[in-house]
């Protein structure tokens, strides 16, 4: 396990040492990812994986589109420059996370045995803050997961979401938030590891 542990936090987890190695530790942002094609089966198993993490009453507001077609990546590739755009032309998978601003109208699914709770959300700016949020949670969730699978993720915030929303997301009315390319690392895929914060920065007591 990475040098940067204490022993006493490498005793905490309860996890192998490789396991968090692959889940955190050792775990890069991808910039560049072999041809090796990603399965359906996992694609699969990355959401049922995500699906688990905590949400605000349970509400899920993340939808994931898989851009499978060569029209819809360059369509995605097109609301990005530079680096971005070829990156996402050339990852083995592609994902677009958006959120479900009308998210409230699953109450009876999500959330049963309250349902009537969904009059709390009539509000759509609020709402959509709170679906927003949500969906950004469970995009750690996913990113954890995708790494659960032996696979890299390369998140991309830059890019033009009214864009990409007109492109991909016209007949849902969901709203992008984030991209990933999704595979296995390929030639030179990192860039040197930037600074975190340590615990006496971040992170207090009261
Ligand atoms: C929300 C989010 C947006 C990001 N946007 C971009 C991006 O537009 N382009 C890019 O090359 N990297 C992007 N990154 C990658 C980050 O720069 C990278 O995850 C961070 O520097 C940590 O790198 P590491 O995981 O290799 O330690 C983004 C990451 C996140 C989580």
């Amino acid at each position: 396990m990475t040098e940067q542990l204490t022993a006493a936090a490498t005793d905490a987890f309860t996890l192998s040492p490789e396991v968090m190695d692959q889940l955190f530790f050792e775990a890069r942002s991808a910039n560049s990812f072999s041809e090796e094609p990603v399965s359906d089966q996992v694609l699969d198993a990355i959401y049922q994986a995500t699906k688990m993490g905590p949400t605000l009453m349970n509400n899920q507001p993340l939808r994931i589109s898989w851009i499978k077609s060569d029209e819809a990546r360059r369509a995605v590739a097109s609301t990005m420059a530079g680096p971005n755009a070829a990156k996402a032309l050339a990852a083995p998978a592609l994902a677009v996370l958006s959120f479900d601003p009308d998210w409230h109208e699953e109450f009876e699914f999500f959330f049963p045995h309250a349902a009537e709770r969904k009059a709390m959300f009539e509000e759509p700016g609020m709402r959509a803050a709170v679906g927003g949020n949500n969906a950004w949670l469970q995009a750690g969730y996913f990113m954890m997961a995708v790494r659960a699978a032996g696979l890299a993720v390369g998140p991309m915030g830059g890019f033009d979401s009214a864009a990409l929303d007109e492109a991909i997301n016209a007949e849902t009315g969901h709203k992008s938030f984030l991209i990933v390319n999704v595979g296995k690392p390929g030639p030179n895929p990192w860039f040197d590891r930037l600074p975190r914060h340590d615990a006496d920065f971040a992170v207090r007591s009261l």
